[in-house]
């Protein structure tokens, strides 16, 4: 296959070298985003007098049936791969040429691969984003969807894995929705400086065409033209910031599965993992294990290792393109690829998550959840709180002695502790009066959740 770059050369590359360097093989994805990109700038081209309207048109046909054919044939690429073509730009520009004779040769005046990368993986990472969002409000969907069904159970709520007070399990649900609107912020700010269109850089310092670059960035929808040819064809900060923004999914993405993997174990039994996403084992008959979550936990330092080799790549290149700058696509590619699975895996997840009433109901009832209200409760009476924690511990340390609960110890005994105390306590001890209390904004109480979930419902209109 011809190079685009022969003419200086005598000899030919050494094939080992040829297949290291070549990246058809994954850039291959950047198709549609090559030839949108080439169709602006065969206009470009138009526009500044160097085609003429018949040459832009031929061109514009030749692209336009590159494209349908890719379409209905993507074994095209793997020809392209066979054949030794070097990487995107060179296939489909190989074809023009095929397809439309000389006048496809024209097309790259006053680019570069440079600027052309540039543009195609900016123009593929803009969908990529607005996918991504797509799936995360998903997640959000299911997340709603299970917390409104379960609006009236509620769960040990943890610190240090030590059980705390008890929480709605619609508020710890909703909590993981909060993470995902920030993921989705982070994306819709990374899309606003990946939307900005370095096509018109050249190689480096620009172009001797006088290509209207606004005319281009209106034909690709671009928000902007980027402002220096050489940050341009340089600038792969938008991929860093996807796959950040990729990672931090991850992270919550993991975290939520370590919960439910915690949750679905015997020892907590909150909740059962559906039959659809657990799976057995070879030897032990009674097993059945959250693979599905597990998957998505051990995936995300896949996607720390994507970010991690980015970064890394980046870190000493001189200015401008350096080949260093092709080892962006593959994690970027990877990333995508995890991050859209993980998604859509742990929406089929908690779509089949079944909660496990009674026993939450037995959980969040036992051992001193309600530990705070009994110092509150003496707040109340006018003791300071420091005064009650004291007094609380001690009528928790008495109750871990005498195997009870809280609400189980009578009010004379209680009465040891503080004078204070009324009948009145057990109430104040129950579940429900511990969920009622924490009424503040953004807290767990029954009202405050109900406004919470109205308030995830609109988010997500
Ligand atoms: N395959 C290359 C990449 O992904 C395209 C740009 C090559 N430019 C060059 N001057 N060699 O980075």
């Amino acid at each position: 296959m011809s190079k685009l770059w022969g003419g200086r050369f005598e000899g030919e590359n050494d094939a080992l070298f040829a297949r290291f360097n070549e990246s058809l093989s994954f850039d291959r994805r950047l198709w549609r985003a090559d030839i949108t990109g080439s169709l602006a700038y065969a206009e470009g081209l138009r526009s500044a007098g160097v085609l003429s309207a018949e040459e832009a048109q031929q061109i514009r046909e030749g692209l336009q049936s590159i494209g349908k054919d890719i379409e209905a044939n993507p074994t095209l690429l793997d020809k392209g791969v066979r054949d030794g073509v070097e990487d995107i730009h060179s296939f489909i520009e190989g074809e023009l040429v095929r397809r439309v004779g000389d006048v496809g040769k024209k097309l790259h005046a006053g680019r570069s691969r440079n600027d052309q990368v540039a543009t195609d993986v900016r123009l593929f990472t803009r969908d990529a984003i607005n996918t991504l969002i797509t799936h995360v409000c998903q997640v959000q969907k299911t997340l709603v969807s299970l917390a409104d069904a379960h609006q009236d159970v509620a769960i040990p709520g943890y610190t240090h894995l030590q059980k705390a007070q008890p929480v709605l399990l619609a508020h710890h649900l909703l909590a993981y929705f909060e993470m995902l609107e920030r993921d989705k912020e982070r994306l819709q700010d990374a899309l606003r400086r990946t939307n900005r269109l370095p096509l018109g850089s050249g190689a480096l310092a620009g172009t001797n065409y006088p290509i209207d670059r606004e005319l281009l960035c209106q034909l690709l929808h671009f928000d902007s033209i980027t402002a220096n040819s050489m940050d341009a064809v340089s600038d792969r900060d938008f991929v860093s910031e996807v796959i950040h923004a990729a990672s931090l999914i991850m992270m919550h993405l993991s975290r939520l599965s370590e919960d439910f993997i915690i949750f679905a174990s015997t020892e907590f039994g909150l909740i059962e993992m559906g039959d659809a996403v657990s799976t057995g084992s070879s030897i032990m008959p009674q097993k059945k294990n959250p693979d599905a979550l597990e998957l998505i936990r051990g995936k995300t330092g896949r996607v720390y290792g994507n970010l991690m080799s980015l970064l890394t790549t980046l870190k000493g290149l001189p200015l401008c393109y350096n080949k260093d700058m092709q080892e962006d696509k593959e994690p970027l590619f990877d990333t995508l690829d995890t991050v859209n699975d993980c998604l859509a895996v742990m929406s089929i997840v908690l779509q089949n998550t079944n909660i496990r009433r009674e026993q939450a109901k037995v959980s969040a009832n036992r051992d001193y959840l309600n530990a705070t209200e009994l110092a509150d409760y003496l707040v109340h009476k006018g003791v300071p709180f420091r005064d009650a924690h004291g007094i609380a511990g001690r009528a928790v340390l008495h109750a871990v002695s005498t195997g009870q609960q809280l609400e189980e110890v009578s009010l004379d005994t209680y009465k040891t502790f503080s004078s204070l105390i009324e009948e009145d306590i057990f109430e104040a001890l129950s579940l429900p009066a511990a969920l009622e209390g924490k009424a503040v904004p953004g807290g767990t109480a029954p009202t405050q959740v109900k406004e919470a979930l109205k308030r995830a419902k609109q988010l997500l209109t």
